[in-house]
């Protein structure tokens, strides 16, 4: 009698598959991307995101209600200030457009957890992450003193109501930091989600036509991580567990599955991926050209970040993947 195993027995009938389905997608597991602009009734579609927006924060507001009642957990800010300056003023001023945003959503929303992006890219005329000497033109970011601009702008949005941090920068020591700032305003009880290991990626290119951040000269490997490099991301989230991070995050997610499975592998923290822009400008672009099955393959390449280990997706198909569960 041959073969004796026949692992197609349990593939037959769907309900026997989905008995023996090892890795499930939820609407608790995903987390929608939005960005914040000044002005009212404004909503302007990102031209390489069909289906993202750049949004007033009375639209935010709409949107936020939407994505509460489509059953998905938590948003993630992004904002755009009305203008920029070499001290990411819009980052931390208690006026600022993230800050706003999350007021305005907490008071609309309350239940709805509202993550906010700490980095200073989008705030900064220079577009990189931090403060640069008078006159760098090569784009290397002075660390520490960038440290105190990215814990006022933490101690700025927890003061707005953010439920929870999420630093981008890749600055050595920035969750430390951070934690210290948010503890000394009294905000001990705001978690952080680190991006903890996050490369130097040409998919970030649609986010940054969406968010106006790309870097004016230079660019941003001399703080985020080298694609080569895989054993480093065990150091970058060691250091960031050591420095008081609740959450990690793995940065874009496609390209970068093994550094998930790693990560979680190493940590009982809970790990995040970001499915970044680029990742879906591509599907979007075959989609809209009917070259794949758009829900097919979403809702296959989000089942595959679960599989390869997190807990946690950040998404620009968040609401259409959460329509998708609910048939
Ligand atoms: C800011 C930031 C970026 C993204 C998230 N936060 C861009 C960058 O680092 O240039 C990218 C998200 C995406 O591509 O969807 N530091
Ligand atoms: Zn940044």
């Amino acid at each position: 009698m041959f073969p004796t195993h026949r692992p197609r027995r349990l593939r037959n009938h769907p309900q026997l598959r989905r008995m023996v389905r090892e890795n499930i997608l939820t609407t608790s597991d995903l987390i929608y991307p939005l960005f914040a602009v000044p002005g009212e009734a404004f909503a302007k579609e990102v031209t390489s995101m069909p289906g993202v927006y750049q949004l007033s924060v009375d639209k935010i507001v709409e949107e936020a209600k939407e994505v509460y009642d489509l059953g998905i957990p938590a948003i993630i800010l992004f904002g755009i200030p009305a203008d920029k300056d070499t001290d990411a003023t819009g980052a931390w001023h208690d006026c600022g457009i993230v800050q706003q945003a999350t007021e305005a959503v907490k008071k609309a929303v309350p239940d709805l957890i509202v993550m906010v992006d700490t980095c200073l890219c989008e705030y900064t005329s220079h577009g990189h992450c931090g403060y640069l000497e008078v006159g760098d033109l090569s784009g290397r970011v002075l660390n520490d003193p960038t440290l105190e601009l990215l814990k006022k702008t933490a101690v700025a949005q927890a003061k707005a109501g953010a439920d929870i941090i999420a630093p981008s920068g890749m600055m050595d020591g920035f969750v430390g930091a951070i934690r210290q700032g948010l503890d000394s305003a009294g905000f001990e009880d705001i978690p952080i989600m680190s991006y903890a290991a996050k490369y130097a990626s040409a998919y970030y290119g649609p986010f940054r036509d969406a968010a106006d951040s790309a870097p004016q000269f230079g660019d941003r490997r001399t703080y985020q991580m080298d694609p080569g490099n895989g054993k480093e991301a065990l150091k970058e989230i060691a250091l960031d567990i050591a420095e008081g991070a609740d959450m990690l995050m793995v940065k874009p997610a496609l390209a970068y599955m093994d550094i998930i499975w790693r990560v979680k592998e190493a940590t009982n923290l809970p790990v995040a991926a970001y499915n970044v822009s680029g990742e879906y400008a591509m599907v979007k672009a075959a989609a809209l050209n009917g070259w794949i099955d758009e829900e097919r393959v979403v809702m296959e390449t989000l089942t595959g970040f679960k599989r390869a280990g997190t807990d946690l997706i950040l998404t620009y198909h968040a609401k259409d993947a959460a329509r998708w569960l609910q048939n």
